[in-house]
């Protein structure tokens, strides 16, 4: 296992302790700061609590924060339950595969953008929604789609979402 790894996990296991209750934490705060978790991550993890991989790595594709694989500089999460989809998610949905190029789940080869999909992050009442990194984004509409991602080309980050 190389250093910066076992560092990684020496901290988020620093932090919550070899708590086997702790483990969407544990791999949450891992992921964040290595950017995705690879099987070593995994398997160190499922050691350090004492847990099977097999528990531990289907935690980890259950959660749409936690990432197997690596992602694009900028992370969009578009919200796909019912309430966002109702009022109006199917188009904003096309819209993002339109203006980045790609389909739910891929990276855009030049790596700035990740396109996935979550469940309901609390901001029903102003869908549909998603998130650019850790900014929320409501109310969306294709015009706003665009104008959004063109001030994340544009200056490669916003201060603060719109909802
Ligand atoms: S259903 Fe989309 S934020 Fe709740």
């Amino acid at each position: 296992m190389d250093e910066l790894l076992t560092q990684q996990i020496d901290e988020v296991i620093h932090r919550y302790g070899a708590n086997q209750e702790a483990l969407v934490e544990i791999l949450r705060d891992l992921n964040q700061s290595a950017g995705h978790l690879t099987r070593d991550h995994l398997d160190s993890v499922a050691l350090r609590l004492g847990l099977p991989h097999s528990q531990v790595y289907s935690v980890a594709s259950f959660y749409s924060m936690i990432s197997l694989k690596p992602l694009g500089k900028h992370v969009i999460r578009f919200c796909e339950d019912a309430p966002c989809h109702v009022a109006g998610g199917r188009q904003i949905w096309d819209t993002l595969e339109r203006e980045l190029g790609i389909p739910f789940g891929e990276t855009t080869p030049d790596g700035e953008w990740s396109l996935l999909t979550t469940s309901c992050i609390g901001a029903c009442a102003v869908g549909p929604v998603m998130m650019v990194d850790d900014e929320i984004y409501g109310n969306l509409t294709p015009e706003k789609v665009g104008e959004i991602l063109a001030r994340y080309r544009d200056y490669g980050e916003t201060e603060g979402g719109i909802v």
